[in-house]
């Protein structure tokens, strides 16, 4: 099979973002929309990534650290096609170039596979769509046979040729040995100084190669990003996308509009979803699963039947079957809850096992906790795990029963079926069935007379 060369144009500055952080290192969904071309483009056969860097190129290669990339460095942006030639000293003749750009993000593989096959067939495919505002763009010039025969870019088209509503996407392919016989004839003898990428066109069509157009399935798919106004637009039509996938997969959604996924989620059935939930990461939910309004759930497992209520927030925590949370509840990372625990309003917990029917109902601090089954923890119980220099572990056994408002002082440990007076602060061992309790004794005083008001 044939090798397949992907060079990503990501060199230009990005100056209307109003930013420091280059442009394709801005967000759609949560993920750089240069990591959005790599990774959609990473499922092609046999794909060599290079990346073609410039304005914060180190930022840029530092964000990508690790990932299967090659770079090339364009240090001054004399345009696209110039872009592009800097890339081809890693290129051999032998197989296919499809060039995609880091501020087109949303392209789909389906489309970018099509182009491939094109230019596996030696011919050259290119990717272009019909704007009611060309105003910008290069247009498709075809011949009286309906071929395409050039692209003139709209600083140097005619009137005539400014009509032309189908216009030019950017993104091709063809075969690398034609690229590299073309690049080094590009001149930068136009409107803009620049060396057109575009102008392969006319060469090719000159040379008889076939150049079949083709259309993407939206035009979001090839719309490019240049400001935060569309970035504001594909990131609400990335996220209808996802949305729609979720209630296809049988998410309850109250408005698909008020959830924004920003990573990867797996659903199962029956799961409903209210608004303003904020999905990020690695989430995983299981069947029938509620999450009311305003939650944020980040790289978390969730088990079936399991009720997250209002306004709670997730982040690495796993959470079992029948679970109760919230509303106003945080878990930290290292939560872990068994089936039909509760964690309450106002329960902030972390690195903290919760076991199979467990409550913390209200007003608690649960860190560095492991708590068995069946306890009872009372209302503003807090595990206190640190001493300023090191983190110590609570341990409490099963069907314990820890009264409101005690403190808890780690590492120490509650027995099973012990039970702990409300208010007492705990420094030393409990053993199994004991009560334990620290508070001073009640004194009560007859006739006591409230002072009075001066004069
Ligand atoms: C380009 C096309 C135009 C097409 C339009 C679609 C050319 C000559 N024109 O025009 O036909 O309709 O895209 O959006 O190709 N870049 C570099 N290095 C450079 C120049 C550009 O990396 O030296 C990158 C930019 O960062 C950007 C992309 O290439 O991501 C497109 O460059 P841009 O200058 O925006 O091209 P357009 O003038 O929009
Ligand atoms: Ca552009």
């Amino acid at each position: 099979m044939n090798t397949l060369d992907i060079v990503i144009l990501a060199a230009g500055q990005g100056s209307r973002m109003k930013s420091s952080l280059p442009k394709v290192l801005h967000s759609i969904g949560g993920k750089s929309m240069l990591q959005h071309v790599i990774d959609n483009s990473r499922s092609l056969d046999n794909a060599n990534i290079h990346v073609v860097v410039g304005h914060g190129a180190e930022h840029v290669k530092t964000a990508l650290l690790g990932q299967n990339v090659q770079f090339a460095l364009q240090a001054e942006q004399l345009g696209t096609g110039h872009a592009v030639a800097q890339a081809m000293p890693n290129i051999t003749d032998d197989g296919v170039v499809l060039v995609l750009y880091g501020d087109v993000p949303l392209t789909q593989t389906e489309t970018m596979a099509e182009l491939v096959k094109i230019a596996e067939r030696g011919q050259f495919g290119l990717l272009t769509v019909n704007l009611d505002d060309p105003t910008g763009y290069g247009r498709i010039v075809r011949s009286d046979a309906g071929d395409v025969v050039a692209i003139v870019e709209h600083k140097d088209a005619s009137e005539a040729q400014r009509a032309i509503r189908e216009v030019n996407t950017g993104i091709l392919a063809l075969p690398a040995a034609l690229l590299n016989d073309w690049i080094p004839q590009l001149s930068s003898n136009n409107a803009q100084g620049e060396y057109y990428l575009t102008d392969i066109i006319a060469m090719a069509a000159e040379q008889g190669v076939r150049i079949q157009a083709i259309q993407p399935a939206t035009e979001q798919e090839v719309q490019g990003v240049n400001n935060r106004l569309q970035q504001a637009a594909l990131e609400r039509w990335y996220q209808r996308g996802r949305a729609e996938a979720l209630m296809l997969e049988g998410v309850s959604l109250a408005d698909p509009a008020r959830l924004d996924v920003r990573g990867e989620v797996s659903v199962g059935h029956d799961v409903t979803i209210d608004i303003n939930v904020i999905l990020e990461g690695k989430v995983a939910v299981g069947d029938k699963v509620t999450i009311e309004a305003n939650c944020i759930i980040k790289d978390s497992i969730i088990g079936s039947g399991s009720h997250i209520k209002a306004n709670s927030m997730l982040e690495q925590a796993v959470v079992a079957d029948h679970c109760d949370i919230g509303p106003y509840a945080r878990l930290r990372p290292g939560s872990q809850l068994a089936n039909y625990a509760k964690v309450g309003n106002f329960v902030e917990t972390k690195k903290a096992f919760i076991g199979e029917g467990s409550k913390v109902s209200h007003l608690s601090y649960i860190g560095d906790a492991q708590i068995g089954a069946e306890v009872n923890i009372g209302a503003g119980t807090i595990t206190c795990n640190y001493d300023g220099v090191n983190k110590s572990i609570t341990e409490i056994g099963d069907g314990a029963f820890v009264g409101s408002n005690s403190a808890l002082v780690a590492p120490v440990k509650i027995g099973a079926g012990a039970t702990v007076g409300a208010g007492s602060t705990i420094t030393k061992t409990v053993e199994a069935d004991q009560l334990a309790l620290t508070r001073a004794k009640q004194s009560n005083l007859n006739n006591w007379q409230r002072p009075v008001k001066k004069a």
